[in-house]
């Protein structure tokens, strides 16, 4: 329908949330992930949660820091809910109406795996998801997937025995949060595709375009 002057043409981008447990090398993949879109012709906006915005990055302190015992799951709910429907008001939701991709390292799908795992039920989950954010859903997650206790060596590897209070959590809660969200991708494959995230980093970067093939322009 769009005239010659452009007035009337979608003004709507696409928005792509990166997932999976700790140590699958979801940020270096976020960022090698942007470069190649980038070589493709689509403008990023690249962002992350908790945090993205000031008012998230304030609240991503509270819960990033401290004794693992520091908030009730209830309580660290609500917090992760607080950050999103900040975020997702100041600058997702801004950069979608604008026509902008957006590429987001970890989103909803995030809280039901790991707040879900600690007694939190997913249909709470969407509800708060429903009030602070409006309920906007990627329009493809990427799950980044490896096989069972790879990832955690990783993350080990990586924090050198200072890990956040998320990452400082024993093997058994990483596997629920695996679990987790190995459900959420069965019951939602239209929206999650999984990536293997085995072998160089160039592959995977690679499978990750392949995952968004039918939406590059
Ligand atoms: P981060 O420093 O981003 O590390 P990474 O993504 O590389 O693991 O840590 C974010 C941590 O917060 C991570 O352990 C997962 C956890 N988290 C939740 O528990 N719920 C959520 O909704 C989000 C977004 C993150």
């Amino acid at each position: 329908m769009g005239g010659a002057d452009g007035a009337v043409r979608r003004l709507s981008g696409q928005f792509i949330s990166l997932e999976g447990g700790e140590g699958v090398g979801k940020s270096t993949q976020t960022a090698r992930l942007a470069a190649a879109l980038e070589a493709r012709g689509v403008h990023v906006v690249v962002t992350r949660e908790p945090g993205g915005s000031e008012g998230a990055e304030a609240i991503r302190g509270l819960l990033m820091q401290g004794e693992v015992s520091r908030w009730s799951p209830h309580a660290e709910a609500l917090l992760f809910a607080a950050a999103r429907a900040d975020h997702v008001e100041k600058r997702i939701r801004p950069a979608l109406e604008a026509g902008q991709w957006v590429l987001c390292d970890r989103y909803i799908d995030s809280t039901r795996a790991y707040q879900g795992g600690q007694g939190i039920d997913d249909a709470a989950i969407l509800a708060l998801h429903a009030f602070g954010s409006k309920g906007l859903l990627p329009d493809r997650t990427l799950l980044l997937t490896l096989p069972a206790g790879t990832g955690e060596e990783r993350a080990l590897e990586r924090d050198q025995g200072i890990a956040d209070r998320f990452g400082a959590r024993g093997s058994e809660f990483h596997a629920q949060v695996a679990a987790a969200f190995d459900r959420i991708a069965d019951a939602e494959g239209d929206r999650i595709r999984r990536v293997d995230a085995s072998g160089s980093p160039d592959a995977v970067t690679g499978r990750l375009m392949d995952a968004l093939s039918d939406l590059l322009p």
